[in-house]
């Protein structure tokens, strides 16, 4: 059984190219290729077709981690395709809810729910307004939160 995750922000250029390629890493690391499979998307399309801000591969490359996505927007169908899907914001949560059937709106997680740093519904901030520092602090709750999130689901505990 593959587990499909996808991660999903406004832009799909900043926080879930950078969540998607974490995971994807953590993946690797763990040796439990074939047992995931990770994508991201955004709310909106002002990016379709383009790789990741400049600033999100800069964060994650001195990590050593390569972001492989390139831009698109959420589809009615990734409700039914993916198995869980992780909001970076409330905002962004709040727009798949709208957008998702009733019946599927289970598989939608806020990211920071999986931050044990996290006080209850917390945001990962858009970086987009800002610099290096703030790209470097999105990198490490995503960091946390793709751990934690990995070690739930191969521990077996529910995660939708
Ligand atoms: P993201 O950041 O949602 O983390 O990808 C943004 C990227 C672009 C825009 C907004 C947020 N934008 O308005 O173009």
């Amino acid at each position: 059984m593959i587990a499909k995750v996808l991660f999903v922000c406004l832009g799909n250029i900043c926080r879930s190219p950078i969540a998607e390629g974490v995971f994807i890493h953590l993946v690797r690391q763990r040796g439990l290729e074939g047992r995931y499979l990770a994508d991201s998307a955004g709310t909106g399309d002002w990016h379709r077709g383009q790789p990741p801000d400049p600033r999100a591969v800069a964060a994650a490359g001195k990590r050593g981690v390569n972001l492989p996505s390139l831009c698109r927007q959420i589809a009615k169908a990734d409700f039914q395709d993916f198995d869980l899907i992780l909001a970076m914001d409330r905002s962004n949560h709040e727009d798949l809810n709208s957008l998702c059937p009733p019946q599927l709106r289970g598989k939608i997680r806020l990211m920071r729910d999986f931050d044990m740093e996290a006080k209850t519904a917390a945001d990962v901030p858009d970086p987009y307004y800002g610099g290096p520092y703030e790209f470097d602090a999105v990198y490490e709750m995503l960091q946390r939160c793709c751990a934690s999130l990995l070690e739930k689901m191969e521990s077996g505990s529910p995660v939708t």
